[in-house]
């Protein structure tokens, strides 16, 4: 027996589970919790924030799938076994984040916030408005999605930079990498996109002091954060703080350091600040059971998996 376990948390599993048994009637496909058997049979694990601790009670496990981008919830399991850990690299959960990203940056930019207001209170006054290439976005994190939203971003005409932990290139991105080029990337940044894994080195690393070092963004007066990483790459206080002295002048957050998002948090009612749940970037259960197959597939050929997530990096 080999059986394909399902197990997901903190989302409906069901659109998952149906996805993969159309796919692949002929797999013995296990939904946690309820319908686990043997636990030896258990050979292929598809998870999202799993419990700690369960992986590692299958013993014969050889790969493991994670439904998502980020897989620091599995990472920060002391017991999750030594196999193969593969994250989703596709096409559509890249351009659905971009999607996410581009309408935030663009919000910002056209200050669609204030107009909200305006439009509350009935008034008709038009604003003065800085055209895209006067505006200079800079994205941390330049890997799959971050590459690909520094690209649709500078299209639009945007003066785009981007950071990353080694050097990448980018026809028409400005590229910044390492600790000590971080400085010169903020100082140019006006409105700073957060497209980061977290890791040990990124973990709070979007703090007070780092966003007063982002230039103020000419026509707002202070700069804009999006955070559509994870959010424990960010101080939540601290963006409290800088949206309350002026550094910055707006924010969208898609993460935050507790989620979900207390209903107590000021986050829900600070007039600068658009909260979303999480849901940036998607995947569609259809390409996700392609996608495990395809590898469930190579790793029965004995090839190697595809974007296998380094243990050592983090991400
Ligand atoms: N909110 C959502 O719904 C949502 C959806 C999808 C993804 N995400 C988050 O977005 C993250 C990025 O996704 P991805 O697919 O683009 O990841 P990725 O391809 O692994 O790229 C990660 C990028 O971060 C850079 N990086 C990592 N550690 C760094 C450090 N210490 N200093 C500077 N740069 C560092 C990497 O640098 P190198 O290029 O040098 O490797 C790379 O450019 C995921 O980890 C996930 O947490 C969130």
């Amino acid at each position: 027996m080999s059986a394909i376990l399902l197990a997901v948390a903190g989302m409906d599993p069901k659109p998952w589970e149906t996805s993969l048994r159309s796919r692949a009637p002929e797999r013995d496909l296990w939904l946690w919790p309820g319908q686990v058997g043997d636990a030896s049979d258990v050979i292929y694990a598809c998870v999202w924030l799993p419990p700690h601790g369960l992986l590692a009670t299958f013993p014969n496990l050889k790969a493991i799938f994670n439904l998502g981008a980020g897989a620091d919830h599995l990472l920060a399991d002391p017991t999750l076994p030594q196999v193969p850990l593969a994250r989703v690299v596709h096409p559509d959960l890249t351009m659905r984040t971009v999607e996410y990203i581009v309408l935030h940056v663009l919000m910002h930019h056209r200050r669609q916030r204030h107009y909200d207001a305006q439009q509350r209170d009935r008034v008709w006054r038009v604003g003065g408005q800085p055209a895209a290439n006067e505006v200079a976005v800079g994205i941390m994190g330049l890997g799959t999605i971050g590459g690909a939203a520094a690209r649709s971003l500078a299209q639009i005409g945007f003066q785009v930079a981007g950071w990353s932990r080694t050097p990448r290139l980018i026809a028409g991105v400005q590229t910044f990498h390492g600790a000590s080029a971080l400085d010169p990337f903020l100082a140019r940044t006006e409105i700073l996109v957060c497209l980061l894994p977290a890791t040990p080195q990124t973990k709070r690393l979007v703090d007070l002091a780092l966003l007063r070092k982002l230039k103020r963004n000419g026509s707002a007066g202070g700069a804009y954060l999006i955070n559509a990483g994870r959010g424990a790459l960010q101080v939540d206080a601290d963006i409290l703080a800088a949206l309350e002295e002026g550094t910055l002048a707006g924010a969208t957050l898609d993460v935050f350091e507790e989620e979900p998002l207390p209903a107590t948090s000021p986050f829900w009612t600070n007039p600068k600040v658009t909260v979303t749940p999480h849901n940036a970037g998607d995947i569609s259960p259809q390409v996700f059971a392609a996608c495990v197959l395809e590898q469930i597939e190579r790793c029965e050929r004995g090839l190697p998996l595809d974007n296998l997530i380094d243990r050592m990096r983090g991400y």
